[in-house]
């Protein structure tokens, strides 16, 4: 009886923590802050956006820019939030009640699942240092996107910065280029307006 009374307060414990684990990156992804430095209407009024567009939002998390890229793209167009972490996506459906024009789907880590041809504009936002094998994966991007369509990288620059993974685990402008070309993608614009990231449009 201790045993079993032992080992349910240790699985409460773990659940606790992950669900304070989970607020806190909830937290930290929809700080109020966040609006100084990562400016998403600056952002997005340099995508020029169009209604009615197709985006896919790889990592979407609570849906921060995806939220606003409904607004933008108006009710014909399509948001299609992916993500690995189906609690983070239950957020972004929270957060995210009104906008009719945001699907959500769980990937797994290395596969967007989108159909070709399907999208015309990927973004994808802090999330590339979680992604395995990124020259395969933008592979499967450049396959989803529509011709003419953009793939759109936004990453921490790899350096000493007061907020992001640590140095080590984030991947540099030079090599996002890289694996980005090895992939068949082209730079198409490159824009230095933010303090933290490096924000690029790929073809
Ligand atoms: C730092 S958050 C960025 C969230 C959002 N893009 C933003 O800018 O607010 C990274 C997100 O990527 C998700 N993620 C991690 N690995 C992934 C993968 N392989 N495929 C899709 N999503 C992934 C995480 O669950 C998390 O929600």
């Amino acid at each position: 009886m201790r045993v079993a009374v032992a080992a349910l307060l240790a699985l409460v414990a773990v659940d606790a923590g992950a669900t304070g684990r989970l607020d806190a990156y909830i937290a930290e992804l929809e700080s109020a802050d966040r609006g100084a430095w990562q400016q998403p209407e600056k952002v997005i009024a340099t995508l020029h956006l169009r209604r009615g567009m197709v985006i896919a939002d790889i990592g979407a998390g609570t849906g921060y820019f995806a939220r606003r890229f409904a607004g933008a793209i108006g009710p014909k167009g399509r948001v299609i939030a992916l993500d690995v972490d189906g609690d983070m996506l239950e957020e972004l459906r929270r957060r995210a009640l009104d906008a009719k024009n945001v699907d959500t789907r769980t990937v797994a880590p290395d596969d967007p699942a989108l159909a070709p041809r399907s999208v015309d504009l990927v973004f994808v936002c802090n999330t590339g240092h979680h992604l395995p094998d990124r020259v395969r994966y933008y592979g499967k991007l450049r396959r989803a996107l529509r011709p003419g369509g953009r793939l759109v990288l936004i990453d921490f620059y790899k350096r000493t910065l007061p907020l992001g993974p640590p140095v080590a685990e984030k991947v540099s402008r030079a090599q996002t280029l890289r694996e980005a070309g090895a992939a068949g993608f082209r730079l198409r614009a490159s824009h230095a307006f933010l303090p933290y990231q490096y924000f690029l449009e790929l073809e």
